[in-house]
């Protein structure tokens, strides 16, 4: 699994602030975002009961790569190790040194790294051992990308990962897919790759996203309908129901 959960950044609040105060892209992506916003001891919670569920689905050797970061919040540093690394077993905590981030707080260093780390199930994981994978460093300097998301990460991080402990044909879970980075990366990989994501329009960035990369069309399970098909049907519905195309 490769995947980045929400942070609990409350990031539909956010404003453009700093050095982010000309660019208006992050005020513009996250005005549209999701909530993100839980007391910290539930978001907590269910990060760890979100572990525990998924140690009960794969497999035994199966690597986990968990991206967060340190937040700060009153003045005090809050780690995902907090909650981390639950039922798994910790193997490495790999930095994302990223040009910047959003800094939440003054009076403090600027953070721009973020952290992904490696977990995995059972008493051994896969680990290819070739000269791309065991020649890289625990820290990853990775430019970020930009999309319509307010918090993709680029798709060459989960494709380090895929490429290092899994084997072509493997599945890749994505359950927190967002703009479908994780997507993108097991397409390259050649890996099969399952993504969940709970916000309809990013499913749709996704799908859209996919289809541009690979030059497929996508189709819906169980039907032979393609994705541009459904869009217009639901579009059809929602005008005959009188409702909100957006
Ligand atoms: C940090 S973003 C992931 C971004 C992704 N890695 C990318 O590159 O675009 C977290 C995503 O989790 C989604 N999410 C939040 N709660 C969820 C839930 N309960 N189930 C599935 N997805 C959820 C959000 O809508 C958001 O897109």
């Amino acid at each position: 699994m490769v995947t980045s959960p929400p942070y609990n950044l409350g990031i539909g609040k956010f404003k453009a602030s700093g050095r982010y105060k000309g660019d208006n892209w992050f005020a513009k992506v996250a005005s549209n975002a999701y909530p993100d916003s839980m007391p910290e001891a539930d978001y907590q919670d269910w990060q760890r009961r979100f572990l525990e569920l998924l140690h009960g689905i794969v497999r035994d050797g199966a690597s986990v790569f968990y991206n967060h970061k340190i937040r700060h919040s009153k003045l005090e540093a809050i780690s995902p190790m907090l909650w981390l690394p639950g039922p798994f077993k910790f193997r490495q905590e790999i930095i994302w040194k990223r040009p910047g981030s959003v800094a939440q707080n003054a009076r403090m260093f600027i953070p721009c790294t973020e952290r992904i780390y490696w977990l995995y199930k059972g008493d051994n994981f896969t680990f290819n051992n070739r000269p791309e994978t065991k020649g890289l460093s625990d820290v990853w300097e990775i430019a970020p990308v930009k999309n319509t998301h307010p918090a993709p990460f680029p798709p060459e991080l989960p494709r380090r990962c895929i490429e290092a402990c899994s084997r072509r044909g493997d599945v890749v879970y994505d359950p927190f897919a967002g703009s479908g980075s994780t997507i993108i990366a097991a397409e390259i990989m050649n890996r099969n790759c399952l993504a969940m994501e709970i916000d309809p329009s990013f499913c749709d960035q996704a799908i859209i996203r996919w289809q541009r990369e690979t030059k497929q069309a996508a189709v819906l399970e169980g039907t032979k309908k393609t994705y541009a098909q459904v869009s217009r049907e639901s579009l059809r519905s929602k005008r005959s129901k009188g409702g909100n195309e957006d």
